[in-house]
């Protein structure tokens, strides 16, 4: 009897240390869509970002950083919207859609675009130690009037 418990446990040790070796559960990548956009001067832009493989996303950080200007766009965390100093250029402009956020999909909607807002931006997302993110190119163009004489 004591024979075959220890054999149990022993083989269920073994199972539990070969899943966290080879299935860490905290592993994931990020990708985007819209990763290549032109959006004009007054108009929006949307930035999506997806879990892979898809998996809940309400407890993580996510958030869209503007690489050339160093500047946070929008951080989520704890289940609300991070706002302050770090996103002041993009306050009151951005909308985040997370209706699938359960599925890892998170939309981020940026209104009134200024030249000032093209260039690189990466999502992240962030649980615990491990973070993962995706890059996304945004170019402005303005409508010029020409005029005829
Ligand atoms: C954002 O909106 C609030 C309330 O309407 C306003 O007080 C604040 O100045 C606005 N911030 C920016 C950066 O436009
Ligand atoms: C859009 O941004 C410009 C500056 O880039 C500002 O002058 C204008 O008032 C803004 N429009 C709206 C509707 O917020």
């Amino acid at each position: 009897m004591e024979l075959a418990f220890s054999y149990v446990s022993g083989y269920s040790v073994a199972i539990l240390l070969l899943q966290m070796v080879v299935l860490p559960s905290e592993q994931f990548t990020v990708s985007s869509s819209g990763s290549r956009q032109v959006a004009l001067v007054g108009g929006h832009a949307e930035f999506s970002c997806q879990l892979s493989p898809p998996q809940s996303a309400e407890r993580m950080e996510v958030g869209w950083f503007h690489e050339h200007h160093s500047q946070l766009v929008y951080l989520y965390k704890d289940g609300e919207e991070v706002s302050g100093k770090s996103t002041y250029n993009y306050m009151n402009r951005t909308v985040l859609l997370k209706d699938s956020l359960g599925e890892g999909k998170v939309t981020l909607r940026i209104h009134n675009i200024s030249v000032l807002d093209g260039g690189q931006y990466h999502c992240f997302f962030k649980d615990g130690d491990t973070s993962e993110e995706a890059i996304m190119d945004l170019r402005v163009a303005e409508l010029t009037q020409t005029h005829v004489h």
